[in-house]
């Protein structure tokens, strides 16, 4: 081969990989700016780790952010999830990040330009994650005062209440995350333990 074809190669080579690279830039710049709102901030809180904050007044049922992330099947989902509860048992805490987008697909919104995964939970939200296609969004429940955090009901099933207390604070809170459908069931159950323990110290 002339030595002057190599070389031409060895460019288009190069070039192409640079389109490539910038392509991929442009990308991971899209993601960052869909994981991100000027209406809220990442600050720590007081329910639990880092939190999401009001940075200016909300009014009520306004689209604040969205929960973006990588989609995952089921299979994958639930994989992760073992993961993650392998974690928790090590460690006695794990965040979960994934989010049902519909009977097929989730959506595992941990990745780091993904500002919404740091939504804390509470007894009394203030947001409700809205699905829209295939996307997810944080939306306002009421009107927000700025400073306000944000937070939303997590939705978490009963089954394991015991592995995941509640520290939102809020009057009604449950003790518990755990959603609100459930509560009812949640109550009689905290009531039975209740029953029990109290039997307990009597007899002791
Ligand atoms: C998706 S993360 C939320 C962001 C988290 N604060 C952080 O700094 O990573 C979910 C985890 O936060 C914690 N968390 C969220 N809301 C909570 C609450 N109301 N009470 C106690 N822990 C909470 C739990 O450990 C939960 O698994
Ligand atoms: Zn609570």
């Amino acid at each position: 081969m002339p030595k002057k074809d190599k070389k031409e190669k060895k460019n288009e080579k190069r070039y192409d990989h640079l389109k490539k690279m910038a392509r991929i830039t442009r990308i991971m710049k899209e993601m960052y700016e869909r994981g991100q709102s000027k209406l809220c901030d990442v600050r720590n809180s007081d329910i639990h780790g880092r939190g999401v904050y009001a940075a200016t007044d909300i009014s009520n049922e306004t689209q604040i952010i969205e929960y973006i992330g990588e989609y995952v099947d089921k299979d994958e989902s639930e994989k992760r999830a073992w993961d993650q509860a392998a974690v928790a048992e090590k460690t006695g805490d794990a965040a979960v990040y994934i989010f049902t987008l519909d009977e097929k697909w989730d959506i595992d919104g941990d990745v780091p330009w993904n500002d919404a995964r740091l939504i804390n939970h509470s007894c009394e939200p203030n947001c409700e994650a809205w699905i829209e296609g295939d996307q997810i969004f944080i939306y306002s429940l009421r009107d927000i005062k700025e400073g306000e955090e944000l937070t939303f009901d997590y939705g978490f099933d009963i089954e394991c209440y015991v592995d995941h207390p509640c520290l939102c604070g809020r009057p009604s809170c449950v003790g518990y995350i755990v959603s609100r459908e459930q509560w009812p069931e949640l109550k009689e159950k905290l009531e039975a333990k209740d029953g029990s323990e109290s039997a307990l110290e009597l007899q002791e």
